[in-house]
C-alpha cells in the first residue's frame, strides 16, 4: 500500500527580491500563480492534506489557493514573522503531530516542479531516513550547496551567504524539496538554531542533523534540472515562464494543434484548442479562451478572457477579441477589436471593424446574426444588433442601439438604412459596400 503523505508548502515570505507589493507566490506564470502550479504538483501525490504556511498577504494567498482548488484537502497555518524556512515548517507542527506517514516539504516558488519528481523522492526514502531533491547547474548562485563527504554521502547543506569561496564552487544545489518521517522531522526542527548570516532558523540544517546522527539522507537528482528552479527575482520569473510555456505548447502540439512558431506563441494555462487548428506566430491566448477545431488564429492576434472561437472561425492580423463568441466559419482577419460581441455563423467582419463596447462607464454587448457582412472600417457602438444576412457599408458608424434588421443594408455616418432603389445613401455619397474577404 502506498504510504500516507502530508505535504507542507512554504509560502509565507514577502519575496523582497521581487521588488513588488504582490506576495511572491502569487506572481503569475502563464496565467496561473506560482503557488497554484506547486499545489497542483503536490496534489498529484494524492496526499491526505496539503498545509500551506502563509504570512505576507495571507488573505490573498489563501483566497487564491482556494479559488483554484476549491475541493482539495488544503489547509493553512500562519507564520506571523518570517524567521526562516525551519521556523515556517514548525508553524505547521500542529497539523502534523501524531501523523505516522511521510511529510513532503517544498517551497511555493518553484512552478516547474512535477509530481513525478515528488513521487521519485518518496520512493527513495526508507524508514526513519530522509530524502531530498538536488540538481547540478552551471549557475548555482543564490542556492544552498550540497556538501558531500568522501563516499558521496551528504554532510550538510550550506547557504550561499554562509558558504566559503570553495563551497560556492560546488555545482550541486538544494532544490528545497524534502521527504521526512514525520516524528523525526518534528524532533530535529526543535533543535534548529539561528547561527547563520541571516539569523534565521533554516530548514536546510535538518539534513545535516540526520547525517550527523548516522541516519540516511538520500540525494535524489532531478533528471530535469530546471524543475529545481526557485523564483526569487523577476528575472527568475521570466526564466521559468519559458519552461512552463513550453510544456503547455507541447500539450497542444501533441493533441493536433499546429503551432508554427512556439517561440512567439503565448498560450496560458487553461486554454482549450481543438485539433486541426493553426496558431500562427506572434499570438497571445489568455486563460479561459476556447478555440474550436480547424480554426486559424494569428499572426499577431490577442485572444483575451471569455473569447470563444467556434469550429472553423478565423481571427487574424492585429485583431483583439475580449469576451466575444465568434461563430462557426466566421472571419475577422484584419485590424479589428471585438469586445463583448456574440457573432453568429459565416459572418465576415471587414478590416478595421471596431466594436465600441465601452461608453466610459459600462460595457455593452453587440449581437451579429448569421451570414452578416460587416464592411471594412465599420464602427458599431454598443449595445447594438446587426441582423442575420445584414450588410454595412465601408466606414459605416452604426450608432448605439440602431438595431439593423435581418437582410438590411446600412451605410454612412451615422449609418442609415439603404432603401431599395436609393443608391445614393445618406449625405449624397455613393455607398461602398466592401469588406475584406481574405
Ligand atoms: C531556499 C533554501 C536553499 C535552496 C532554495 C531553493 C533555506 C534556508 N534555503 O533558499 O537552500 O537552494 O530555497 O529554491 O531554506 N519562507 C517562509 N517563511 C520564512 C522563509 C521562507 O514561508 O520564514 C518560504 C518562502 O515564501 C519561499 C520558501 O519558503 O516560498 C523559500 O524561501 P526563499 O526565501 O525563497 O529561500 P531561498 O533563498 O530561495
Ligand atoms: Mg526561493
Amino acid at each position: 500500500m502506498a504510504q500516507a503523505v502530508r505535504v507542507v508548502v512554504l509560502a509565507a515570505g514577502q519575496g523582497k527580491r521581487m521588488h513588488s507589493a504582490q506576495p511572491k507566490v502569487l506572481h503569475s506564470v502563464c496565467g496561473r500563480s506560482m503557488l497554484a502550479w506547486v499545489l497542483e504538483a503536490a496534489l498529484g501525490l494524492d496526499p491526505e492534506s496539503v498545509v500551506v504556511v502563509v504570512g505576507h498577504g495571507r488573505d490573498e494567498v489563501r483566497a487564491a489557493a482556494l479559488a483554484e482548488f476549491p475541493d482539495a484537502p488544503i489547509s493553512f497555518v500562519v507564520q506571523e514573522d518570517q524567521l526562516g524556512t525551519g521556523h515556517a515548517v514548525e508553524c505547521a507542527a500542529e497539523e502534523l503531530k501524531g501523523f505516522e506517514g511521510a511529510v513532503v516539504v517544498l517551497c511555493g516558488d518553484m512552478p516547474l516542479l512535477r509530481t513525478e519528481s515528488l513521487a521519485a523522492l518518496l520512493e527513495a526514502r526508507s524508514a526513519e531516513d530522509m530524502a531530498m531533491l538536488t540538481s547540478f547547474t552551471d549557475s548555482p548562485t543564490g542556492y544552498g550547496r550540497i556538501v558531500r563527504g568522501e563516499e558521496g554521502e551528504l554532510l550538510r547543506i550550506v547557504e550561499e551567504r554562509d558558504a566559503s569561496a570553495e563551497e560556492r564552487l560546488i555545482p550541486e544545489i538544494n532544490s528545497g524539496v524534502y521527504a521526512f518521517g514525520c516524528a523525526e522531522l518534528l524532533t530535529y526542527l526543535g533543535r534548529v538554531e539561528s547561527q547563520n548570516d541571516q539569523g534565521e532558523r533554516y530548514l536546510t540544517d535538518v539534513p545535516g542533523m540526520y547525517a550527523a546522527e548516522g541516519r540516511g539522507v538520500e540525494l535524489v537528482e532531478l533528471l530535469d534540472a530546471d524543475e529545481g528552479a526557485g523564483v526569487n527575482s523577476l528575472a527568475d520569473l521570466a526564466e521559468v515562464r519559458w519552461g512552463v510555456q513550453l510544456r503547455i505548447l507541447e500539450q497542444h502540439l501533441s493533441s493536433g494543434v499546429h503551432i508554427e512558431d512556439p517561440a512567439t506563441t503565448y498560450i496560458d494555462h487553461g486554454v482549450e484548442i481543438g485539433s486541426g487548428t493553426a496558431i500562427l506566430p506572434c499570438t497571445v491566448l489568455r486563460g479561459g479562451v476556447r478555440v474550436g477545431s480547424n480554426c486559424e488564429v494569428g499572426p499577431f492576434t490577442h485572444l483575451r478572457e471569455g473569447t470563444v472561437l467556434e469550429d472553423g472561425a478565423q481571427v487574424g492580423n492585429f485583431t483583439e477579441c475580449k469576451k466575444s463568441t465568434i461563430g462557426a466559419g466566421s472571419k475577422a482577419k484584419h485590424l479589428s477589436y471585438l469586445g463583448d460581441a456574440v457573432i453568429g455563423k459565416g459572418v465576415n467582419i471587414g478590416a478595421g471593424t471596431i466594436f465600441a463596447n465601452y461608453d466610459g462607464v459600462a460595457k455593452h454587448k453587440t449581437l451579429v446574426g448569421d451570414g452578416a457582412f460587416v464592411g471594412s472600417g465599420t464602427t458599431i457602438v454598443a449595445p447594438n444588433e446587426i441582423g442575420a444576412g445584414a450588410t454595412t457599408g465601408a466606414g459605416a458608424v452604426v450608432t448605439r442601439s440602431a438595431k439593423i434588421g435581418d437582410g438590411e443594408v446600412w451605410i454612412g455616418v451615422p449609418a442609415r438604412k439603404l432603401e431599395s432603389g436609393n443608391t445614393q445613401g445618406n449625405g449624397g455619397e455613393s455607398p461602398q459596400i466592401e469588406g475584406e474577404e481574405e
